[in-house]
């Protein structure tokens, strides 16, 4: 039952009609909880909260489909935008964006160019930019691209590694090379056995692994993760091997887990919670309600009060 429901929030969140039904409607039925707003100004408040809390954030400009040169060149628009809007408020943030918004299913050197510019940006505010990592078809392009960036701008720029793929070992201990700033992650797409783990107690154990490995190679982590029997783990283990606190930092979504980030940040961690938000919203809004069917209790009741 619960698989079912899942896979067809996942079909749901692909689904056109469904997503610009959505977003006529705005941010109700519950997705605040989970997006920070459709504005920049919405997000910066957000993160300003976050910030008077203990805890930073890393943005991201919610969008999907690019179809077009044109809507890739306002996407990254938009995110050298938020660069001088985080800039100009103050906050503590950094930028996560996908290289396909930026244009990299229509062609690599658009979405290099779009990188670029917002790279240099971030370079001047001295901020970074993380880039997401999207399905299995764009890992190998996402790499290569974050090598020839990470050459370019050096610490500027970071990359995620996804836990529920077999190749991501070899990925990891290849990218020790540039002593990466890796966000590590369980993984969040749907994947054929053939490329990914089909058992989740096999992709937690890779997940621990590929954390020590980073962590023992001396590489700044970003770990991406509510389970907190994975956090109770790390803790144990940066004690065991004298990893500072500076080496490594915790990351959740907004709206899950909002306590575990709190306590997190109040026993010194450095909690840094993405922050998505623009009118692009279902997508990732439905992606969510997939990870936890009981979220769509928590859905169903807001609406049923408005
Ligand atoms: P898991 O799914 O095993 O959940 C562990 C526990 O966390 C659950 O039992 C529950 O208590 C809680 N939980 C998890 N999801 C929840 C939800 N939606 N609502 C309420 N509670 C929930 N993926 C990817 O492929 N590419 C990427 O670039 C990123 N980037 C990224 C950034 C950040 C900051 C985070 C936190 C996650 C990602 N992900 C990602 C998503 C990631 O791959 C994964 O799908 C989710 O984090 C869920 O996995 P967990 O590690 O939380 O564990």
């Amino acid at each position: 039952m619960e698989q079912l429901m899942r896979n067809t929030l996942l079909f749901l969140s692909k689904n056109r009609t469904a997503n610009r039904a959505a977003k006529k409607y705005g941010l109700r039925f519950g997705a605040s909880r989970f997006v920070a707003g459709e504005t920049i100004d919405s997000a910066i408040a957000v993160v300003r909260e976050l910030n008077a809390q203990g805890i930073v954030a890393t943005l991201d400009h919610l969008g999907e489909f690019v179809f077009s040169r044109e809507e890739a060149i306002e996407s990254a628009d938009y995110c050298i935008r938020t660069l001088d809007a985080i800039h100009r408020a103050g906050v503590r943030s950094n930028l996560s964006l996908k290289l396909t918004q930026l244009g990299l299913d229509i062609s690599k050197e658009l979405c290099m160019d779009n990188m670029r510019r917002i790279l240099d940006r971030a370079k001047q505010y001295d901020n970074f930019v993380r880039i997401d990592m999207e399905d299995y078809a764009h890992n190998e392009v996402t790499i290569e691209i974050f090598k020839e960036l990470r050459r370019e701008y050096g610490a500027t720029v970071g990359l995620v590694i996804q836990a529920y793929l077999y190749k991501s070992e070899a990925d990891l201990d290849d990218l020790d090379q540039f002593k990466p700033n890796l966000r590590l992650v369980k993984g969040a797409y749907k994947e054929s056995p053939e490329v990914a783990f089909p058992n989740k107690e096999d992709v937690d154990r890779n997940f621990i692994k590929l954390i020590e490995k980073h962590l023992l190679y001396g590489n700044y982590a970003a770990i991406a993760t509510h389970d907190e029997k994975v956090i109770e783990h790390v803790k144990r283990f940066v004690k065991q091997h004298n990893i500072p606190n500076s080496q490594f930092e915790f990351q959740m979504l907004y709206g899950i887990r909002v306590q575990l980030q709190q306590q997190l940040a109040n026993e010194g961690y450095t909690m840094r919670v993405y922050v998505p938000y623009g009118n692009d919203w279902y997508g990732y809004f439905m992606r969510r309600l997939a990870e936890r069917p009981a979220n769509v209790a928590f859905v169903l009741k807001s609406m049923l009060k408005k």
